[in-house]
């Protein structure tokens, strides 16, 4: 029996690279996923990947920013797949700007996503989670949420307010039975680290690879990540084998920062 037998999980940003690699290793361990994201195809793949291994999940097209659209998709879940009490929110969204030239409308897209959405889903997750008698739930935050970032003071900012989220609702919903928590990725090679990586290439006169190199030689590790390693540490913390942490966020970082 797996650990999350006879339990359905919502996973959004479930078409990208942490997305994907939580709601099939969730999959495995026996959860019904319901996988959101908003790019259909991206999220259409990840829906054959799961099956393809022998899950049971379903897609749906969701902006996290729409309270309604959340709620309506969390509706269809529940009944393609059955009551909702496990969340893992894995969308997001980075641009790299330097701070004099961070446009405001950047700045409010990186929130509405990364931090009203990571509330909307944790916030109307809960509802039901409470409904069915208690659930867990984990946001990805990130490291940029620990200190500065030059160039993403918007994305760094959110994520910040991803692990102030994450406590607030531990402690409102503790009582309901629920634990949230959040984990803070370091590096990890998913689209959304190659993306920048390409850019950061394109102004140093560097290959892709070369970037991604230097990158992987500042980290103790010594290596960037794997989305498994992050999906690993989600499953731990939405299972009981953590039942008395609740309202922490946890690095995994490969040791980039320690705290
Ligand atoms: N890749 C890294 O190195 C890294 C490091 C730290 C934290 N993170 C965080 O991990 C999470 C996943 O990142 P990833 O690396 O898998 O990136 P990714 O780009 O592969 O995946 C992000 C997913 O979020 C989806 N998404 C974007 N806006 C959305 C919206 N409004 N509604 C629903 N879905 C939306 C995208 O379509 C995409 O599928 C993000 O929160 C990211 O900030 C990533």
């Amino acid at each position: 029996m797996g650990r999350f037998e006879g339990r359905t999980a919502v996973v959004t940003g479930a078409g990208g690279g942490i997305g994907r690699a939580c709601a099939l290793l969730l999959a495995e361990q026996g959860a019904r996923v319901a996988l959101m994201d908003i790019s259909a195809e991206s999220v259409e793949l990840t829906a054959e990947a799961l099956r393809r291994a022998g899950g049971n999940a379903a897609g749906y097209l969701v902006d996290v920013t729409d309270t309604a659209a959340v709620d309506a998709a969390l509706a269809r879940a529940e009944e393609d797949l059955g009551p909702v009490t496990l969340a893992a929110g894995a969308h997001g969204i980075v641009r790299n700007h330097p701070f004099l030239e961070l446009p405001a409308e950047d700045w409010d897209a990186t929130m509405a996503v990364n931090l009203k959405g990571m509330f909307v889903l944790l916030q109307r997750t809960a509802l039901r989670a409470v409904a069915h008698g208690g659930g867990t739930m984990v946001a990805v935050s990130s490291v940029a949420g620990r200190g500065p970032r030059a160039t993403c003071a918007d994305y760094a900012a959110s994520k910040a307010g991803v692990i102030s989220l994450v406590r607030s609702a531990a402690l409102s919903l503790a009582g309901h039975g629920i634990r949230v928590n959040a984990v803070c990725p370091g590096v990890v090679d998913t689209e959304m680290t190659r993306a920048i990586h390409r850019q950061k290439a394109e102004i140093e006169g560097i290959t892709a690879e070369e970037s991604f190199a230097r990158q992987a030689a500042k980290i103790p590790l010594g290596r960037i990540e794997t989305p498994q390693e992050i999906a690993g540490v989600v499953s731990f913390l939405l299972s009981d084998d953590s039942s008395y942490v609740t309202g922490q966020a946890l690095n995994v970082c490969g040791g980039l920062e320690m705290d």
